[in-house]
């Protein structure tokens, strides 16, 4: 399917890109103006998750198809703008869940072409990368960024904008993933990233949990080792406090992170350094990269922690981004549980 709307030119004095982002179990849209300057910012998290300890698709798609036209709406409105100044539509079509996309994705898709204006479709990945720009206008690649999310760990060289070069990636559970999983042992609620580092500002992180993948040289990642290390330590002492154990992991864990940064630092000799995705919004990573900084001399930028977390924000930047350098996308892309940058 082709469209009108895929081929129209944005206009050039009404830069208004309305984002949408359904790609798991945030609904979110966002306008975004001129590139960077965001106009409004609407997310509705959906908490039916955290009596399952999970994301549960089917629910998240139901709460999505729900949600979409009120958070929509209740952009435009915090933005102060209407249907007719929107120039261009964002939505994230992949990877994610693939009911969750497919109720955002065909929903941009569908405004796009009665309201005829460009669609452009973004990677979710891409998204937080375009997250430390809202904030650094001014920033231009080459940087390095490090993605640390509940569904990804990437670490890569952004050579340009929209172009990438990866150095390293989890091989197995993601970092904000292991946080979750860890909260869940500790019986704090879903998702428990937050919850965990607020339980661990109450404890010291003497436990030695092990820091994966130490002494590789490689910059990728891994989490599952500590996250069962945390297990095992649980079973052997009951009578552990939970504010030490989520400490000490948190240490560890944030350890592995700072590790690779730095390492990459060394090996791309790029010193400007960017951290994005919901890990990003913890305290305790933030000031010891802040440290790293300092020591190691490299720009830190990391987002406030609305925009290290699912937002549309993000999404609209990159959308912006993309329709300039490659023009709409086609009304018939698919939404795609996987894919890589690039
Ligand atoms: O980027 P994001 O909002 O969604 C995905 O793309 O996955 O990241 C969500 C992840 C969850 O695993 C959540 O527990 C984690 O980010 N997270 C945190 C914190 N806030 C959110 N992890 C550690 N400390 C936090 N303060
Ligand atoms: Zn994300």
């Amino acid at each position: 399917m082709n469209s009108s709307a895929a081929d129209s030119a944005v206009r050039p004095h009404d830069r208004f890109c309305l984002g949408i982002e359904t790609s798991c179990d945030e609904t979110a849209a966002s306008v975004v103006k001129d590139r960077t300057i965001v106009l409004s910012n609407i997310v509705s998290s959906q908490l039916i998750h955290s009596q399952y300890g999970g994301v549960v698709p089917e629910l998240a798609a139901r709460a999505h198809a729900r949600l979409i036209v009120p958070v929509i709406l209740a952009a435009l409105e915090s933005a102060g703008i209407n249907w007719s100044q929107i120039s261009c539509i964002a939505a994230t079509h992949s990877p994610g869940l693939l009911g969750a996309l497919l109720t955002g994705l065909p929903f941009a898709k569908a405004l796009s072409y009665s309201l005829d204006i460009p669609f452009v479709g973004v990677n979710h990945l891409e998204g937080h990368i375009f997250a430390l720009r809202l904030e650094h206008p001014n920033l231009s690649p080459p940087f390095l960024a490090a993605i640390l999310s509940g569904g990804h760990t990437e670490l890569l060289v952004v050579e340009e904008w929209c172009s990438y070069r990866e150095l390293g990636s989890t091989l197995d559970d993601a970092c904000g993933e292991a946080f979750d999983k860890v909260a869940k042992l500790l019986g704090l609620g879903y998702p428990g990233g937050a919850s965990l580092e607020n339980l661990a500002r109450k404890g010291k992180p003497g436990i030695p949990f092990p820091v994966p993948l130490q002494d590789s040289g490689s910059l990728d990642f891994s989490f599952s080792g500590l996250k069962t290390a945390v297990l095992y330590y649980l079973q052997d002492h009951p009578k552990a406090r939970p504010e030490d154990v989520a400490a000490s992991f948190q240490e560890s864990a944030i350890t592995a992170v700072t590790n690779r940064i730095v390492r990459a630092v060394k090996t791309t000799g790029l010193h400007t350094v960017g951290v994005t995705g919901g890990v990003a919004a913890n305290r305790r990573l933030r000031d010891r990269l802040k440290l790293l900084a300092e020591k190691h001399d490299f720009r830190l930028l990391v987002p406030c922690p609305e925009y290290c977390t699912d937002n549309a924000a993000m999404i609209a930047a990159a959308g912006i981004e993309r329709l300039d350098r490659f023009g709409p996308s086609p009304l018939n892309l698919p939404a795609l549980a996987r894919a890589r940058l690039g």
